[in-house]
């Protein structure tokens, strides 16, 4: 099965394929890593070498058209992104996807992966971060029953969405914003109404501001 792990970042998610299959993993998976970021780009070509020592630097692309070019003719049958969906911004979510539609099997799928705790603050771009639940998910994909959702304790969200799902329309987009901001705000609210002082619910006033501001700013992009 042909992989993209869009986003690889160190390659963590190579690194568990590794652990779990060891000698065999080429055996189950074909991985390319693809990452404009390329701060990480050594470590993550050391964990591919791991695998395919003679071709690691092939497996490694930091533009996409390079990706395009690779899979034109033998697209992949998974592309996986693992804790980056809430670093692309909402203006660009069309965008994006569209690429991935670009470079996808029409019988392959997009897996999300994303933490719903997102565990330490962030600005991953200038209007900060926005991490989707999957009642979001399912309004920007225009879920006709065709998405897979599972979450893991409140917490571990994963995303399995078809080829024919990979289409975000202004309308889409706004729809999804709106929900990421009426969910927040609701949120917001309740823990503020609560009798419960604890950090932990602290935190979670705090990323519920932050995600309201996000989806607020960016209905008015
Ligand atoms: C939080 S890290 C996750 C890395 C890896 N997927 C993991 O789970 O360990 C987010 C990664 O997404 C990458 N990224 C951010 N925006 C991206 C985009 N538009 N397209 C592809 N990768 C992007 C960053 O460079 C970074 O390596």
């Amino acid at each position: 099965m042909k992989v993209l792990d869009w986003g690889a970042g160190r390659g963590r998610l190579l690194q568990a394929a590794v652990d779990k299959w060891q000698n065999s993993t080429a055996e189950f998976i074909d991985y390319y890593a693809y990452d404009p970021d390329p701060k990480d780009r050594e470590v993550c070509i050391g964990q591919i070498a791991i695998t395919w020592p003679a071709e690691a630097e092939n497996r490694w692309f930091g533009e996409f058209s390079s990706v395009r070019q690779f899979a034109a003719g033998s697209p992949f049958d998974r592309i996986l992104l693992c804790n980056v969906l809430h670093e692309i911004p909402p203006a660009e979510w069309n965008a994006r996807i569209s690429d991935m539609h670009a470079v996808l099997s029409p019988s392959g799928y997009l897996l999300i992966m994303e933490d719903l705790k997102l565990p330490q603050g962030e600005l991953a771009y200038p209007k900060g971060f926005l991490i989707l639940d999957h009642g979001a998910v399912r309004l920007l994909f225009d879920d006709q029953n065709d998405i897979l959702v599972t979450v893991q304790n409140n917490r571990l969200a994963s995303y399995v969405i078809p080829y024919s799902r990979l289409h975000i329309t202004p309308e889409s987009r706004r729809r999804t914003l709106e929900h990421c901001r009426n969910v927040e705000l609701d949120k917001i609210k309740e823990i503020r109404a609560g009798t419960d002082r604890t950090y932990v619910r602290g935190v979670d006033h705090l990323r519920a501001a932050m995600q309201f501001i996000t989806a607020y700013l960016s209905l008015t992009d």
